[in-house]
């Protein structure tokens, strides 16, 4: 990291304290399930953003990214409060505010960032900023805050400071995530499995379309799909959608409206996907597993309503090609799809997916492929 620590010099005089990255993520299965107390099955990526920071006397917060080095944001820490708008510091200065009970400490921070989580794909790149803090500030103070307590620590600083009413996968999976493996979560009691996702060996690859896009809609839709899903639970008289089956749920049609029953449908039978899909994983069977991830994307497009042209297209491209399975990832409304393929598949499958979103007349996507990687860390 001589750049982070070159850079962190010039802007602030001094050489960093600690320097901790977390990575992004893509889920593999589980959409839209994790704010329900579903169960999610995401794995860390080799992107990462690192974090260096250190502490001052000054009690002021100095914030700066290698990616826009030309601004320093300062906040006082007393100032320390929920914020509006559409700044990125609220994303680092938010995880400072969930933590500043535990921090027992009268200074600020000096922080510099590199982001290596491609922005807007729909990859956690927020996240992983909140995890990297969350981490640093972790062993900066010996909190020895467990990982799933930090977790919930840069959720809350995501929900509450910046406003996002995002669930906990995303976090749970920055921090959690192991190398090789993909991450079975119980959303309910953050309670994990590593389940061994080695891809290679079996000529296979796990394709990332980044659409480059992002709809409006984005933040307002997630709240208002979530909304609707704790509706269903609180009319059916249940404590989550989970503890419900899904013959049992759909005896129960008539009690909901029709918009409340389609979208809660999408989430009791996304978290049978994912159960279904760690069995065909254990058993060795990807055919079952491509299929079970094709099933989630076609419910998140046709009952949860928040796939778009783009991501479709990407889907139909891949499947069409002879993918084993592919799906939109995330929150939808744009971001990136997965689609699990052949390796010696990759670049026709490039080539065609970009011809078909050129002659649907999008903008041209990225690809990048991932493998399982570790999760937040302090950098040596
Ligand atoms: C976003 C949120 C997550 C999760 C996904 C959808 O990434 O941050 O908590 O809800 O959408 O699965």
């Amino acid at each position: 990291m001589p750049e982070l620590k070159a850079k962190f010099a010039e802007l602030f005089g001094s050489t960093p304290e600690l320097m901790a990255q977390a990575p992004g993520r893509v889920n593999l299965v589980g959409e839209h399930v994790d704010f329900l107390d579903g169960f999610v099955l995401p794995f860390a990526i080799e992107d990462v953003t690192t974090v260096a920071i250190s502490r001052t006397v000054q009690p002021t917060i100095r914030i700066a990214s290698l990616q826009q080095t030309d601004e320093i944001f300062v906040v006082q820490m007393k100032d320390l409060a929920p914020m509006t708008g559409e700044a990125w510091t609220r994303y680092p200065i938010g995880v400072i505010w969930a933590m500043r009970d535990s921090l027992d400490f009268r200074g600020g921070f000096d922080i510099l960032i590199d982001g290596k989580v491609p922005l807007g794909a729909g990859l956690s790149s927020s996240a992983a900023l909140e995890c990297a803090i969350a981490t640093a500030l972790n062993h900066l103070f010996n909190l020895n805050i467990s990982e799933p307590v930090l977790a919930r620590i840069a959720q809350k600083g995501e929900n509450v400071y910046v406003g996002m009413p995002c669930g906990i996968m995303d976090q749970s999976v920055s921090i959690m995530g192991r190398k090789g493996s993909a991450l079975l979560l119980d959303c309910r009691d953050l309670s994990t499995e590593h389940i061994p996702f080695n891809i290679s060996p079996l000529g296979l690859e796990l394709l990332v379309i980044d659409t480059q896009v992002h709809h409006a809609l984005v933040d307002g839709g997630y709240a208002e799909r979530r909304a609707s899903c704790e509706k269903a639970v609180a009319v059916l008289g249940i404590t989550s959608l989970r503890d419900i089956s899904v013959a049992d749920f759909v005896a129960r049609k008539s009690e909901l409206d029709e918009t409340t029953y389609i979208r809660a449908f999408h989430g009791v039978t996304e978290m049978q996907r994912v159960l279904d899909g760690v069995a065909a994983l254990k058993a060795g069977d990807f055919k079952e597993f491509g299929q079970i991830i094709t099933a989630s994307h076609i419910s998140l497009r046709d009952n949860y309503t928040v796939s778009c042209p783009e991501l479709n297209v990407a889907v139909d491209t891949a499947l069409s090609l002879g993918a084993l399975g592919s799906r939109m990832i995330g929150g939808g409304y744009g971001g990136s799809a997965i689609a699990l393929i052949r390796a010696d598949q990759t670049e026709n499958m490039k080539k065609a997916i970009a011809s078909a979103f050129a002659a649907a007349g999008f903008i041209a996507p990225r690809f990048f492929t991932s493998l399982p990687s570790a999760g937040a860390q302090i950098v040596k």
